[in-house]
């Protein structure tokens, strides 16, 4: 299906930013933005790429009513070779119809989403940030437009993708961050919907999440909904540890959310031909090998910081301080080689990267 372009006038133009090194995260968004839609019986029509601006939506559309709100986060990078690059677009997307199918929203053609979102970038080209750690981050959205007060499914769904300049995730950048082990609230149990990215699961985190800022952590460890004792995920990112010489990470059962960088990392050490674990890590275990010396490392995994080491950790009161509350040499490590591959400064054997 053709895309159809019109582009912004000149009073539609947006203020870019004029400091690359003052970028923060997701304040600012670009010229454009894609669009199409979906009803029932019908499937996708009107791809299109118009000029940022405000949605009009009915005050009844399901999504603001029952949360029928699905997204994703993804980035490219403009490389010192002048290329644009993305990392493992396609299982954006992948994710992005795992999340679709599992709050009963259609399914996007992945070919036809990936395209669109493309095609923006390359149209809001000039927005991309060429300073060391920026990148443009990309949001496609997915949310149920039909008009209609009663919980079913509905029958109408806007698709669309935002794109903006962005930093460092965290104001620490790649200084570790102080994590508060949450032992009271939860943020999905298995059964529920943590594996998928749907509006739901953020809300469902920030209250943990704004207590915790206010005793001073960056981030809350989330728990197991069942037992409260084994580790999920940070925030949001996945959470890696390093006891002795294993490097291990909690299993996918259902209520973490599958990142991609996860399993980059995953796929990275065991090619280092270090021992990878996906495995039950209890609290516990943790802290005992905090105590005992042989918690070498503990870094989160995500798009927004791709690898954020953890400088300290605490529960029920005690601190444990990590690496020595500096970043650790596999989190240093992992960080380079990932950053190389994105930016296209190294080859890419795993096939990751695809330039624009
Ligand atoms: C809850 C949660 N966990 C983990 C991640 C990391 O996933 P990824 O590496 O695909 O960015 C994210 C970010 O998308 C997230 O929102």
């Amino acid at each position: 299906m053709e895309i159809m372009i019109s582009r912004a006038k000149p009073d539609q133009l947006r203020q870019k930013p004029t400091d690359e090194s003052k970028l923060g995260f997701g304040d600012i968004l670009t010229d454009h933005m894609f669009l199409m839609d979906y009803e029932k019986g019908k499937g996708w029509f009107d791809p299109r790429i118009v000029p940022y601006g405000n949605l009009s939506i009915d005050p009844a559309a399901m999504a603001i009513h029952y949360g029928q709100e699905i997204f994703e986060g993804l980035k490219a990078y403009s490389g010192k070779d002048g290329g644009l690059y993305l990392f493992r677009p396609r299982e954006n997307f992948k994710r992005f119809n795992r999340s679709a199918a599992r709050v009963c929203m259609p399914e996007l053609d992945i070919d036809q989403a990936l395209d669109g979102m493309k095609q923006l970038i390359l149209l809001d080209r000039a927005w991309v940030p060429t300073g060391e750690g920026t990148s443009l981050y990309i949001r496609p959205t997915m949310l149920a437009t039909e008009p209609h007060l009663g919980v079913r499914p509905a029958s109408s769904y806007l698709f669309y993708v935002i794109v903006g300049p962005v930093g460092a995730y965290y104001k620490e950048g790649l200084n570790p961050v102080k994590i508060y082990v949450e032992d009271k609230y939860v943020r999905a149990a298995v059964g529920g919907t943590g594996e998928v990215k749907t509006a739901g699961n953020y809300a469902a985190s920030l209250l943990a999440a704004e207590e915790a800022k206010q005793k001073g952590f960056t981030q809350v460890l989330w728990l197991d909904a069942a037992e409260r004792r084994f580790i999920e995920e940070v925030g949001t990112m996945n959470m890696f540890f390093v006891i002795w010489d294993e490097v291990i990470t909690a299993p996918l059962t259902g209520s973490i959310l599958p990142g991609i960088t996860r399993d980059s990392v995953i796929q990275i050490v065991r090619k280092w031909g270090m021992k990878m674990s996906e495995r039950s890590l209890s609290i516990d275990e943790v802290t005992a090998a905090a105590r005992q010396g042989t918690l070498k490392e503990a870094f989160g995994t995500g798009t927004a910081a791709v690898i954020s080491p953890v400088g300290q950790i605490t529960y029920k009161g005690v601190d444990y301080i990590v690496a020595g509350g500096k970043m650790g040499d596999l989190s240093m490590k992992l960080y380079n080689e990932i950053v190389a591959i994105q930016y296209g400064e190294k080859d890419d054997p795993y096939g990751w990267r695809m330039r624009i």
